[in-house]
C-alpha cells in the first residue's frame, strides 16, 4: 500500500475479530513507528502492549471504577470547551455517528456506555498504551502524536485495525499502579489493536474532513 492510500484509507476501527495478532507482527508495527521524527531525535515514546488476562483484568478494573463513580485521574485533562469552529466539527461527527450506529454521544446516559466500550478496548485482542516521562515538554507530546500516527498507519498497511482512545487513559493513576508503571510517567493514549470486523456497523462510518482550501492561507 502506498503512503497516500495508507493515510487516506485509515479509519478508526471499533469492532474487532477475536483472532490474536502474532507478537512478531505487533513488534513490527512498533519497529516501523520508531522511525517517526522527534525533537532533537529524543524519541520520547514508550509502548505497553497488553493482551490476554492482563488486558481483561485492566478493563475490569476500569469498568469497576466507572460503576463506582470514581473521579477520573487522567494525566492529560479532558478539554472542557472548544472554539466555535472545532465545536461545529465535533457536532458534525456526533450527528454522523448517530446516523451510522444509532449511538448519540450527546446523551449523558450513552457516555457511560461509550466509556465502558472504550475501557473494554472495543473487545480488541490487544491494547497499546503510549507513555513518556511527565517532565518532558509539550514538544515531546507533539512527538508522541507523530509516533501514534505512524503506529496506526503501519498497522493499517498490515491489515491491522486501531482506534486511538483518550478515554482509555481516564483512570491513568489507577492504570499505572495496576500495571506497575512509575507515577512519574505520563500516560498519553490507549489504542485498541486487532483485525477489523468489517461486517460490524461500528466500522461503517467514514468521517469527513473540511476541504484543504479551508485550511490554507496562500501567501505570496
Ligand atoms: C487524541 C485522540 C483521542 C481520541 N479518543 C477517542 C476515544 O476515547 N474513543 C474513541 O472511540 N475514539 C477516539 N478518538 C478517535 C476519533 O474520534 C477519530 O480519530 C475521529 O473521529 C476521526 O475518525 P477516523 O479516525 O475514523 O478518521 C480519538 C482520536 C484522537 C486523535
Amino acid at each position: 500500500m502506498d503512503a497516500i492510500k495508507c493515510i487516506t484509507t485509515r479509519r478508526s476501527i471499533r469492532a474487532f475479530k477475536q483472532e490474536p495478532i502474532d507478537s512478531d507482527l505487533l513488534r513490527k508495527v512498533v519497529d516501523i513507528a520508531r522511525w517517526s521524527p522527534s525533537y532533537k531525535d529524543s524519541q520520547p515514546w514508550e509502548v505497553i502492549i497488553l493482551s490476554g488476562e492482563r488486558k481483561k483484568a485492566l478493563s475490569q478494573m476500569m469498568v469497576d471504577l466507572l460503576e463506582r463513580g470514581a473521579e477520573p485521574t487522567p494525566d492529560l485533562p479532558a478539554p472542557v470547551s472548544w472554539p466555535e469552529k472545532e465545536q461545529e466539527r465535533i457536532d458534525h461527527l456526533y450527528a454522523a455517528r448517530k446516523e451510522a450506529t444509532g449511538i448519540d454521544l450527546n446523551d449523558p446516559g450513552i457516555i457511560q456506555k461509550a466509556k465502558k466500550a472504550n475501557f473494554n478496548f472495543y473487545n480488541a485482542p490487544h491494547a497499546f498504551y503510549l507513555l513518556q516521562d511527565s517532565s518532558l515538554s509539550q514538544w515531546s507530546l507533539f512527538d508522541l502524536g507523530l509516533f501514534a500516527q505512524s503506529l496506526m498507519l503501519a498497522a493499517h498497511a498490515m491489515g491491522i485495525g486501531t482506534v486511538p482512545q483518550a478515554f482509555a487513559t481516564d483512570y491513568a493513576g489507577e492504570i499505572k499502579e495496576f500495571l506497575g508503571i512509575p507515577s512519574a510517567k505520563r500516560l498519553v493514549l490507549g489504542i485498541s489493536v486487532g483485525y477489523p470486523d468489517w461486517d460490524s456497523p461500528a466500522n461503517q462510518l467514514r468521517t469527513d474532513r473540511v476541504p484543504a482550501e479551508e485550511l490554507i492561507t496562500w501567501m505570496e
